[in-house]
């Protein structure tokens, strides 16, 4: 496979201003792939994300037989196979970067009557699997791994599945939504605890398939026997790929930005939350609602931002924006406390040390802990960091740019094309003076 070394090249300073709709939710596009390829009828899916990590989900589904077209423009169309028309992939499964990818797979391809194989990049070879595996096993998956737990995750199917009550040690939606697909395929029922709440787009999902889901306080359940029936599905834009903004809008003088069309879910809101406490000016437009999903659009102005201690139940809420969210406790006044956040150190990468260590760079006062930050805001310098391959990364410190004294230069940001490829373009036309040279290397 061709790869691309990346660089983005930031000039200091300028501000945000106008209107964009940024790409489609990543977490909901994925399950789009995945709910849509086990229904019967044609699924028809619109603001799809055409970004790296779901087309590595629509690939893999397409090896396994189903008809998936696009997707152009946003517009997917699937003609499912039903819960038991999968076929045995001729290869392994190559998910690239997409840790949703693996979890939410592992869980629906133990309950086939077929073996599989997951495999992935550098960085998703890395990240732990244990959480699914273990829970998997229980129910009477055969998985090998390697002997750290991580992937290739070897699937041999034809095992029947039993139904398990499963209380999560960490506040996972993907280890929940791996549990809920193995589910559809397990004796009896499958029911999960979340510690704290987590992303629903699986079980609103599966309802929107017509799919019974229940739900009972921290307890969420299903039985196997149903049938997921063909719907059109429309995808929201993707409030992770919304807050670079929104954090940038708050901390560039003069700024004014309004993402339109953005998922507002409240199991994702938690950026909005803590920019508020920070004292950012957020305001929620036209709310409504779109294919079973809450939408919205946003308007961001500058504000001073004031340090706070971060609420630990916003952790989950707001899990995949802290690189951004400590670039905006870089620009605040005072102290910023975040705790409780130990998942971030298994990300795409360790998003707590590759933040602190960039931050450094810049000057920016900033102490990793075992399970969080501790940041003092103050004045930024430029300089060059590195992504680690981690596209939150890049386009976390791209928008520090704003507010930086010099150039900043970001390396290895290929993987921006996971979430978001069009972050450059948008950002430009937002006002960021920025630009990627990509030299394609062998
Ligand atoms: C996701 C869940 C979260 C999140 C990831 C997408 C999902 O991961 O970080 O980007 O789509 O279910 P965890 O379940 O590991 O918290």
């Amino acid at each position: 496979m061709q790869h691309h070394q990346v660089t983005f090249h930031v000039q200091p300073g300028g501000t945000l201003q106008g209107e964009a709709r940024v790409p489609g939710d990543k977490s909901i596009s994925h399950r789009s792939i995945m709910l849509g390829s086990l229904a019967e009828g044609v699924t028809r899916v619109s603001g799809f994300l055409q970004a790296e990590d779901c087309l590595s989900t629509m690939k893999a589904f397409q090896a396994m037989g189903v008809r998936i077209e696009g997707p152009a423009d946003g517009c997917v169309t699937i003609h499912g196979v039903g819960l038991h028309g999968l076929q045995a992939p001729a290869q392994e499964l190559y998910l690239g970067n997409s840790g949703t990818s693996m979890r939410l797979l592992s869980g629906l391809l133990a309950g086939q009557p077929f073996d599989s194989v997951l495999t992935g990049d550098p960085s998703l070879s890395k990240r732990p699997m244990k959480r699914v595996t273990d829970p998997l096993r229980q129910m009477g998956a055969h998985i090998d791994t390697t002997e750290k737990g991580t992937s290739p995750l070897r699937i041999h199917g034809g095992t029947p599945l039993k139904g398990i009550h499963y209380d999560m040690p960490v506040a996972s939606a993907q280890v929940k939504s791996c549990l809920l697909l193995a589910g559809l395929y397990a004796e009896g029922r499958t029911s999960v605890r979340e510690p704290a709440p987590t992303r629903d787009h699986t079980e609103r999902m599966l309802r929107g398939f017509g799919y019974a889901v229940q739900r009972e306080g921290e307890v969420v359940s299903l039985a196997s026997g149903g049938r997921l029936t063909a719907c059109d599905v429309d995808v929201p834009s993707d409030i992770s790929s919304a807050a670079f903004f929104m954090v940038g809008a708050a901390i560039a003088p003069g700024a004014d930005v309004t993402l339109q069309h953005v998922g507002i879910n409240p199991t994702r809101t938690g950026v909005i939350d803590i920019l508020r406490l920070m004292g950012a000016d957020i305001e929620i437009l036209n709310a409504r609602e779109a294919g079973g999903e809450p939408v919205a659009d946003i308007r961001i102005r500058a504000s001073h931002l004031r340090g706070i201690e971060i609420p630990e139940a916003l952790v989950p809420l707001a899990i995949d924006e802290f690189p951004v969210l400590f670039v905006a406790a870089a620009c605040a006044e005072g102290e910023t406390r975040l705790t409780g956040a130990e998942e971030l150190r298994v990300k795409e990468s360790d998003r707590i040390q590759v933040m602190a260590d960039g931050l450094r760079v810049l000057g920016v006062d900033a102490t990793p802990t075992p399970d969080g930050m501790l940041l003092r805001g103050g004045p930024m310098a430029g300089g060059e960091v590195e992504s680690h391959g981690d596209h939150r990364i890049a386009m976390a410190f791209s928008i520090a740019g704003l507010r930086a004294q010099g150039p900043i230069t970001i390396r290895d940001c290929a993987n921006v094309n996971t979430s978001f490829p069009t972050f450059v373009e948008i950002a430009r036309r937002l006002g960021l003076s920025i630009e990627s040279d990509g030299r394609p290397s062998a």
